[in-house]
């Protein structure tokens, strides 16, 4: 029976995968450690790797993967950034992920985010707890009736368009490709710069590559409304965090919600609660009162785990049987 080994293998993973199992029987092996250079020989004997968002998948471990045997690595997320897939393709290994799991789950999570920092719930549930009554620094906006830009509109982008449009709100887009379907419902397609002027919120749903990386940076905040909201749920590299820092310092950032942080593999989905954090950087996107993070817990619900879990097994299955399926290629 084939054994897939799971690299970065949270309490939930194990819980979701080995229900699906049952209908597979694989030999399932979970670390919760991360794939790299020094943890890459935990696969032995395993003909599948399954990965997730922080785990390295560079040349050198692609080449230590093919060298013990393993033929596919199956990504247990939508993105993947973080596989070299010409070194793959060079070690004959194929490359699977699972390209839409509920993305309802990260487009409502992004509201969350936004209405969070727009309204002030997380402080004002602990002002009522300390019996603080008073109104004083929690004002917010109506959404209704804002402008806003939403870069990428695939799965995720397209699901955040349709709920801002249920809120009442002007929706502009930029993407490499227009979706019909949300012109047809009123999302206006523009250039990023327009999009960037005249956006009150900016949601980022859009994948990261050589493109797109630090795509807003010092610059690009500089041509956005003053007092911007910026929603981050997609990749942390997609924005440079000093030059976020810099505008939330001037003004220029009215408030910033992230999912997803460049540095985040060193502190996510980690208790590091006694640990003295290193990252000076999101130390001081923490102090900011205008600024949310969550750790890249957008996709986490558990129709998106269930969907995780029946794919990537799904993925194997297909490619055990001979026929590929959701392949990531160059
Ligand atoms: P998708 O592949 O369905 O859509 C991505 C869209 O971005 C496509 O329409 C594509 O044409 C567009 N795009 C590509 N290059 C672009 C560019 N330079 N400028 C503007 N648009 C561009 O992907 P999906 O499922 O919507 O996911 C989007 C991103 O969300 C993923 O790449 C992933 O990084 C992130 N994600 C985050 C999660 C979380 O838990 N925080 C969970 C799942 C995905």
């Amino acid at each position: 029976m084939a054994k897939i080994t799971f690299f970065s293998a949270q309490p939930y993973d194990i819980q979701f995968f080995e229900q699906e199992n049952i209908q597979h029987g694989f030999e399932l092996d979970f670390f919760d450690v991360q794939l790299r250079s020094h943890t890459v020989q935990l696969a032995e004997g395993a003909t599948v790797v399954c990965i997730f968002v922080n785990d390295h998948c560079h040349s050198g471990i692609i080449e230590k993967l093919a060298a013990q045997g393993v033929q596919l690595i199956a990504l247990r997320c939508a993105g993947f950034n973080n596989v070299d897939l010409q070194a793959a393709a060079a070690h004959g290994m194929r490359v699977v992920r699972v390209p839409a799991y509920s993305p309802q789950a990260v487009a409502e999570h992004a509201v969350a985010l936004l209405m969070t920092l727009n309204r002030k719930t997380h402080k004002a549930y602990n002002r009522v707890r300390e019996q603080n009554f008073a109104l004083n620094g929690l004002l917010g906006f109506d959404v209704y009736g804002k402008t806003v830009g939403v870069v990428g509109t695939g799965n995720i982008g397209q699901a955040f368009a349709r709920i801002m449009l249920g809120f009442g709100c002007r929706v502009l887009a930029f993407d490499l490709v227009a979706n019909q379907e949300l012109t047809a419902l009123g999302v206006e397609y523009t250039d990023l710069g327009y999009l960037f002027a005249d956006s009150d919120i900016i949601s980022l749903h859009c994948p990261l590559n050589d493109h797109t990386r630090h795509l807003i940076n010092a610059d690009s905040l500089g041509q956005m409304k003053k007092g911007v909201v910026l929603i981050n749920t997609s990749r942390g590299g997609l924005v440079n965090s000093r030059d976020a820092i810099n505008a939330l310092k001037s003004g220029q950032l009215g408030a910033l919600g992230i999912d997803v942080y460049e540095q985040e593999e060193k502190l996510f989905f980690r208790d590091l609660s006694s640990n003295i954090i290193q990252d000076d950087v999101i130390q001081r996107l923490m102090s900011f009162p205008n600024v949310l993070i969550t750790a890249h817990q957008a996709f986490f619900t558990r129709e998106a785990l269930t969907q995780i879990a029946q794919t990537t097994l799904g993925n194997v299955q297909r490619f055990l049987e001979g026929q590929l399926h959701n392949e990531v290629r160059i």
